[in-house]
């Protein structure tokens, strides 16, 4: 039975890409801040799951995610979904730094301890059985976003932390291997029920791409079609050209 670890799993992408692995037969550890969201989770799929509460702005997340992984053994995936997001034109430094705790410093904690964890468990992973680390970045990552500066800005160093961590896995051979998630607008509690934003997707449709990255453990995995074509699109366009598109709201 293959096993699972998902950081941030109590609602949205985490807990929709967390029921598809259990009705896939893989063995789950969920977590979150929330313990109800967690229980209720174990309540509904039983004991193929297994629960953390932990809150990774915290050193002592390490240490739950210690304990999780005695409790079920070491996991084939580990997938870092937690993140908080805000669209913060006001420039509220509670919420900027919040997003920077979350996003990247709690990123940079769990994903770091578990490449650790690997590196120590050479009599589990090696070459012919690889870890495989995903993460959820998001389409925000690839353009700094005049609405959401702490959220782009975050979700850029993701995906610069995992290129540098491929090629260091590469460099040391560390049996890791890495898929960045670049999600468009996903229906989630994380977005602002008062905003209207294009290109919505379902969160069916969301566990449906997640699945699809992970299954075949692709390196990068921007969702869907038409948000693939929108990051192409805006990378062409000249920095200076870029930050005058005062007109772009969302
Ligand atoms: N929705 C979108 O349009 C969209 C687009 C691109 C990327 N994303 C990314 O997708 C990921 C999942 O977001 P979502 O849309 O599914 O939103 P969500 O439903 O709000 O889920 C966020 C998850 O992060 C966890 N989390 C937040 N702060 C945490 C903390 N301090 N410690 C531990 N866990 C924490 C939450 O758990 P607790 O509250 O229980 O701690 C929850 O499970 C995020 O990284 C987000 O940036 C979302």
């Amino acid at each position: 039975m293959k096993k699972a670890i998902i950081i941030g799993a109590t609602s949205g992408i985490g807990r929709e890409a967390a029921a598809r692995l259990v009705k896939e037969g893989w063995q789950v550890g969920i977590t979150g801040r929330r313990k109800e969201a967690l229980a209720s989770f174990k309540e509904e799929y039983g004991s193929a799951v297994h629960t953390a509460t932990m809150d990774v702005t915290q050193a002592e997340a390490t240490e739950a995610l210690d304990r999780l992984i005695e409790e079920m053994g070491a996991p084939d995936l580990f997938f870092y979904v937690s993140g908080v997001g805000y669209q913060n034109r006001e420039l509220d430094l509670d919420r900027e730094i919040r997003t920077v705790k979350t996003n990247s410093e709690g990123m940079v904690r769990m994903v770091d301890h578990f490449i650790n964890y690997v590196r120590a468990h050479q009599e589990i992973y090696n070459q012919a059985h690889k870890a495989h680390v995903a993460v959820i970045s998001s389409i925000a990552g690839t353009a700094g976003m005049g609405t959401a500066p702490a959220y782009s800005a975050t979700k850029r160093m993701v995906q610069t932390y995992l290129s540098a961590l491929v090629q260091l896995c590469r460099m040391e051979k560390y049996p890791v291997q890495f898929t960045d998630i670049r999600p468009g607008f996903v229906a989630t509690d994380l977005l602002n029920p008062q905003k209207h934003y294009p290109m919505l997707i379902s969160r069916e449709k969301a566990g449906d791409e997640v699945m699809k990255a992970i299954r075949k453990k692709k390196r990068i995995h921007t969702f869907d079609w038409r948000f693939r074509l929108m990051v192409f699109g805006w990378k062409c366009i000249p920095r200076w050209l870029w930050e005058r598109f005062t007109w772009v709201k969302n």
